[in-house]
Formats: C-alpha cells, structure tokens, sequence
C-alpha cells in the first residue's frame, strides 16, 4: 500500500516543517502553516515531459548556433500598451504570469488580447477554472468578441487539461487562475503552495517541451502580493501586475519581472462597457482641463513624473488656510506623507514659511500615487502658491527633488520628461541645475535651477503677503 506522507506548508511563503508551528520562521506571519498530504506519486515527472526531454544532451555555449535567437519570436497582440509592457509581445514558448486584484479586470484584459491574437491566425485555448462557458461568452458578447480560433474549456483538473492541450495543441494558453487547477495526484486541495507549485512546474513543462504560450492568472492576497509560494514568480518568465484604483476607472499593467525583456514599461488601460481601452497619451488623463481663458487657480502646479519608464504630466494641487484646530492638520493624499512633512519643514526654514497655524491638504489629481522625489519641488510651489495665493503659471511645469539644505537635487531620465512637457504644449521647464549636459535640441523654454529660492523668485516673487 503506498505510504502517504505529510508535510506542514506555509501557506504564504512555502516554509515547509515536519509538524505544526502556530508562527511561520520564515515569513513571520501567523497561523499560515497547513497540513498538507504528499503522496510518493507526486515525484513522477509527467511523461509527457520524459518524452520530450530523452533526447536531449548538454551543448557546448560555443556551438550553440546564433542564428537560434531570431527563433525568440515575439507575437503582438496589436494592443499596444499590452505588447510594449511585454516586451514587445509575448515570447513563443514562455511562462507568464498577471496578477491582480478580484475584479480588477484580468480576465477581460485577457479575453481581449485572446481575441486579437486569434485574429493574427494563431490558435487559442482559453482555460476557465473560475467561470463557466456561458458567462465568458456574455463577456465575449459585451466586448464584442467573437472568433474561430479561440476555444473556451471550463475545468479544474491538470490532467483533463493537459489531455486537452495534446489533442487541440494550441499556440497560446490562458489558465484562469492557477489557485483554483489542482491535480489529482496531490490530496491537497487546490491553491494550497503544494498544487499551485505542482501544475506550475507542470505548465512550464508544457511551455517548453510543446512551445506553447501560456499566460496564468494569479490571485493577489489582502496585502497585494501573489498568492501562494513565492517559488511561482521564480519559475514564470514573466510577472505582470494588473492594479488600479477601486473607485477610478483607469487600470495600469505593469511588468515586475521579465526575462526576455526591460521591467520598466507599464501600460495603462480605461475600463469602460465595452471593455478596456487603452490610453495612448495617459498624461492627458491626469491633467486637469482648464479653459483657455482662464487664468488659473492659485496652488495647481504641473509637475513630470516618472512611473516605470514612462513620463507622466500630473497636477498637484494644494489648500493652506487658517487651522480652526489646536495643532494643524496635515494631509496627503497621493503623496507621501512623512515627504509632505520634509517639505514643510524645509519650506519653513529655508524660506521662513510660517505654516503653524494652517492647515496643508495636497492631492494628486486623478488619484493617482506619487511617490518620487522629483515631485517636491511641485508639492513645494504648490503649497507657496496656495498660501501666497500666487497663481502659478499654468504652462509650466516643475521637475526636481528639494533637498534638506534647500537646493534642488537632479532626477532620472530627465530627457523623456521635458519632452513629453515639450509634446504636451508647455511653454517652460524648470529643472535642477545640471552639471553636464546641455539641452539644445528643445523647442520648450528650460530653465535651470540652484535653490528652492531661485524657483520662488522666478515663479511667485518676493515673499511677502
Ligand atoms: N457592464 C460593465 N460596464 C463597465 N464595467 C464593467 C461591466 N461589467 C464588468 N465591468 C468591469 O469588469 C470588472 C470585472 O472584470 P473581470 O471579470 O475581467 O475581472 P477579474 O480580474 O478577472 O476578476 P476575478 O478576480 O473575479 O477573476 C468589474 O469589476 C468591472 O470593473
Ligand atoms: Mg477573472
């Protein structure tokens, strides 16, 4: 009779013991560590997988033909904010993973990049473990979809999958999700770190030995990591995340890890009825409309920030008023808080800014987060502008981080800034003193800066109120 052996599995982290620990030593989290069966069985390599692999033999690195990397084919979706956060399209014969909040939108993003790879002639087959048939072709019908290359199967069990995969061999595989495909050779329950590791390794067989495409759904936990064991970002090719905000429309893919490809690129997406579309020019979304006429409103800055690789024009915009309160509020929203605080205190005493008695709101236009430095010194005019109640140039736009000492410290990538500032119509650029460099092939008007009271002096003059 075969031994059925057990194993104590962290459920966060993968940490495997022989018995129960309330507390997991690696991870610290509490109350994580299940009891897991592992039967002798589950050490048997699939044979689909002994078939592919017995006539391999180790090769030396010197004659190992060039010409094999034009065999790195790509395949576009078309969508492409999709293809340039892949890396210029998904890789034939890899392994990705996207993940993301319920709901977020990760089955519509892949319904249509399905649909439209159909549409270049390849062959599909979407695996829905969380939907039945009838409820992918609602979706399908919403978004308009409707193809001839791509198959539906709604199934949880690997074999009957894989069975699927040898009779249809598709070009591309979508598994939605792999929390909930479980094998039946494991008596643990599906999405426990023993099932997810198993039928990923499982896929990734398949991946390689058959050259199949294959992108898997992930679920995120409350904390907004990968469910299950960390190992499942180590075997993917590729980690995609889906996020955005509950109550904005916009979605933002970005790539977190990416063997073929730069980790840099994110792509951004609007959710609407008929599914998502993608946003070409995402500074536009950010920036408040005002009219031609109008000639600004005192604490509105545009400041060039920088999320992956990507430039993004956004409005920061500020409130400073008398504080009805004993000690003044303090509120961020979109920026860091404990940053917002460094700035006040610098503004304090660097420009003899007295903000004891007032309250400071900022906020992100948009609801979009901002965490990089090179937005201070738009937060910092921001609030001069509000409590001076000083307009601030509405085509302008402010680029650079403040140190503690006042003066204005470079930023990365500070080219792809200006000219996305320079394609969006802004007259002027103010950016950190630059040692090095010279900027000549601008048409928008740069202006170089020391100190936090040059800026003050070029932008809202003497402080006096
Ligand atoms: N008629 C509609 N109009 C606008 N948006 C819609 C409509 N129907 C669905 N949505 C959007 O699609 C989202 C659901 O998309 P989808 O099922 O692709 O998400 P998911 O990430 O796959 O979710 P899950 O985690 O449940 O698998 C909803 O949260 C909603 O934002
Ligand atoms: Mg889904």
């Amino acid at each position: 009779m075969e031994k059925v052996k057990t194993k104590w599995i962290c459920q966060n982290c993968g940490y495997e013991t022989a018995k129960y620990l309330g507390k997991c030593p690696d991870c610290f989290s509490w109350g994580t560590i299940v009891e897991e069966k592992v039967c002798s069985q589950n050490n048997k390599t699939s044979s689909l997988s002994i078939k592919n692999f017995n006539n391999q033999k180790p090769e030396l690195l010197s004659s190992i033909n060039f010409n094999q990397i034009d065999n790195i084919k790509r395949q576009k979706s078309g969508i492409d904010e999709f293809d340039r956060v892949t890396g210029g399209g998904l890789v034939l014969g890899s392994l990705n993973l996207i993940a993301g909040d319920p709901g977020i939108g990760k089955s519509t993003l892949l319904l249509q990049v399905c649909s439209k790879l159909a549409k270049n002639g390849l062959k599909l087959l979407y695996v829905s473990a969380e939907e039945s048939a009838i409820q992918i072709k609602l979706r399908a019908n919403r978004l308009n979809i409707n193809s001839d290359n791509l198959y539906i199967y709604t199934n949880t069990n690997f074999e009957l999958i894989e069975m699927q995969i040898n009779d249809l061999k598709p070009d591309i595989l979508v598994i939605d999700s792999i929390q909930t495909i479980f094998k039946s050779t494991l008596s643990s329950v599906s999405g426990t770190v023993s099932q997810i590791k198993e039928c990923t390794l499982s896929f990734m067989q398949i991946a390689k030995t058959l050259n199949i495409t294959i992108i898997i759904v992930g679920h995120v936990t409350k904390d907004g990591n990968i469910a299950g064991p960390k190992i499942l970002e180590h075997m993917v090719d590729s980690v995609f995340y889906f996020e955005g905000d509950k109550y904005k429309s916009y979605r933002i893919l970005r790539c977190n890890k990416n063997r073929f490809g730069a980790t840099d690129e994110l792509g951004m997406f609007e959710m609407e009825e008929f599914g998502l579309r993608q946003i070409l020019n995402p500074s536009e979304l950010f920036l408040n409309k005002h009219k031609e006429d109008d000639n600004g409103i005192s604490g509105s800055v545009i400041v060039a920030t920088n999320d992956g690789n990507r430039p993004l024009l956004v409005e920061i915009e500020s409130l400073v008023g008398v504080t009805p309160y004993p000690s003044p509020r303090r509120v961020a929203n979109g920026v860091d808080y404990n940053r917002l605080l460094q700035i006040l205190a610098v503004l304090e005493k660097r420009l003899g800014l007295n903000l004891s008695k007032q309250d400071v709101y900022v906020n992100v236009a948009g609801g979009l987060n901002i965490y990089e430095p090179s937005s201070d010194l738009g937060i910092a005019v921001a609030i001069l502008s509000c409590a001076y109640d000083v307009v601030f140039d509405p085509k302008t736009v402010l680029l650079g981080e403040i140190s503690l000492s006042g003066y204005i410290k470079n930023v990365t990538n500070i080219e792809k800034r200006i000219l996305e500032a320079q394609k969006l119509g802004f007259n002027r650029i103010i950016i950190p003193k630059q040692q090095n460099k010279k900027f000549k092939d601008f048409k928008i008007k740069i202006l170089e800066v020391e100190k936090l009271k040059d800026v003050v002096k070029l932008c809202i003059g003497n402080l006096k109120k």
